[in-house]
């Protein structure tokens, strides 16, 4: 027992604004979006709330007690020191390594990216004109890893720019590990390749796992690199749109910032406070949060284990996505379809992530256990209608 309560009931629908909870008729669990159903930790609101008491809301920049704890963050958690002059505040982590590819990479230039993938991801090379270099990640006996020989060979290619990698991984939630990133690294460096890394959900990751910043494990990998992060996974509070991007090198830097010109002057101002709260006083908050999602991914796995064998489950190392390989079962329509109209459960569709997420989806279990627990009653009860799975909707 914690003194943090994620079983506790909250009605998201009464926000007129939530996304997750309005985009579906009432009796659809939404289990979508990648934000989770429990309430921000109450450093994080009382900060807000002083904030609020002050009634001035103009433009913000970082207090130098933001950069501060961002550091201090680094260093403690991920083992990785950072100048000051290093961090670059965002409206986001998309809004990050889309800024990035258009302000550092030309038309035409390739960017390298391991499918399947979060589809903001997968889409933004195409924003800017620029070729997408699909390279799968291999199915292994534990989950996913990556294909260095054809990452290599990706890296190689004539025009080959970028590498925009994301870890952890979604949908997949692989943690990659230090000598995994290192190889990947010495590739990209071998071929002059930037990377991008989107690491908005490393400090979601489960007990016996470790979080590298792939820009941490060598000097010369930090000036080839942007790494992009955010508190608003962790603590809930993606609403509040900040981010950071970490850029060591002072030429690249000069030139991501550049590249806002005209799109991104200043950050959400109270997104500002709540990540120094959040990075300040809710460590064990953070600690609790991570047991739950654990609870809940080791929860999913044993429930299909025991009820739906025909569904595939790599249990994830991180985050509170799971990637569910429904190809085994014989539906007549693409598996979301199947949860959205027979079970009443709002999932992602698997082809949102790239060509290879066919027959597959990606559910969202950041939500209380009893949740959790109703979507699976539900999916039973989908599968074993008389109407069938098989029958088309
Ligand atoms: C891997 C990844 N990157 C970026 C984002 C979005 O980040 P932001 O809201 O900061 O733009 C998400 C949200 O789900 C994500 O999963």
């Amino acid at each position: 027992m914690t003194e943090f309560d994620f079983d506790a009931p909250i009605d998201r629908r009464a926000a007129a604004d939530c996304r997750k909870w309005n985009r579906y008729p009432a009796d659809t669990l939404p289990m979508w979006v990648a934000d989770m159903d429990f309430a921000v930790p109450e450093p994080i609101q009382a900060a807000l709330r002083t904030r609020l008491a002050h009634p001035v809301f103009g433009y913000a920049g970082p207090p130098a007690s933001l950069i501060e704890a961002i550091l201090e963050m680094l260093e403690v958690r991920h083992g990785w020191k950072v100048a000051p002059e290093a961090i670059v505040m965002l409206p986001g982590v998309e809004p990050g390594f889309n800024m990035a590819l258009r302000g550092l990479l030309s038309p035409g230039d390739g960017v390298v990216v391991q499918t399947p993938i979060y589809a903001p991801i997968l889409a933004a090379p195409l924003h800017w004109g620029q070729r997408r270099i699909e390279v799968p990640l291999k199915p292994i006996a534990s989950g996913f890893s990556a294909d260095l020989p054809a990452l290599e060979n990706a890296f190689a290619e004539k025009g080959t720019k970028a590498f925009l990698l994301c870890n952890p991984h979604n949908p997949t939630g692989k943690v990659y590990d230090a000598d995994e990133l290192s190889v990947i690294a010495a590739s990209c460096l071998r071929h002059n390749v930037l990377i991008i890394s989107d690491e908005i959900h490393g400090d979601l990751v489960y007990e016996g796992g470790r979080h590298y910043p792939i820009a941490s494990l060598a000097p010369e990998i930090a000036e080839r690199s942007i790494t992009l992060m955010s508190a608003s996974k962790t603590y809930n509070i993606a609403g509040l749109k900040a981010a950071f991007a970490i850029i060591p090198n002072a030429a690249l830097r000069q030139a991501f910032v550049s590249a806002r010109a005209g799109m991104v002057d200043s950050v959400n101002l109270m997104g500002l406070v709540a990540t120094e709260a959040a990075l300040r006083e809710c460590k064990a908050w953070r600690h609790a949060l991570l047991i739950y999602l654990q609870e809940n991914r080791d929860f999913l796995a044993s429930e299909i284990a025991q009820r739906f064998p025909m569904i595939g489950y790599q249990p994830p190392q991180a985050s509170f996505l799971a990637w569910l390989d429904c190809r085994g079962i014989a539906l007549a329509v693409e598996p979301a379809q199947f949860f959205l109209e027979r079970a009443r459960i709002a999932v992602s569709a698997g082809e949102e992530f790239g060509t290879l997420g066919a027959g597959h989806i990606r559910l969202n279990y950041g939500c209380r256990r009893a949740t959790l627990a109703a979507s699976l009653d539900r999916l039973e009860q989908a599968l074993n209608d008389p109407k069938g799975a098989l029958r088309p909707i």
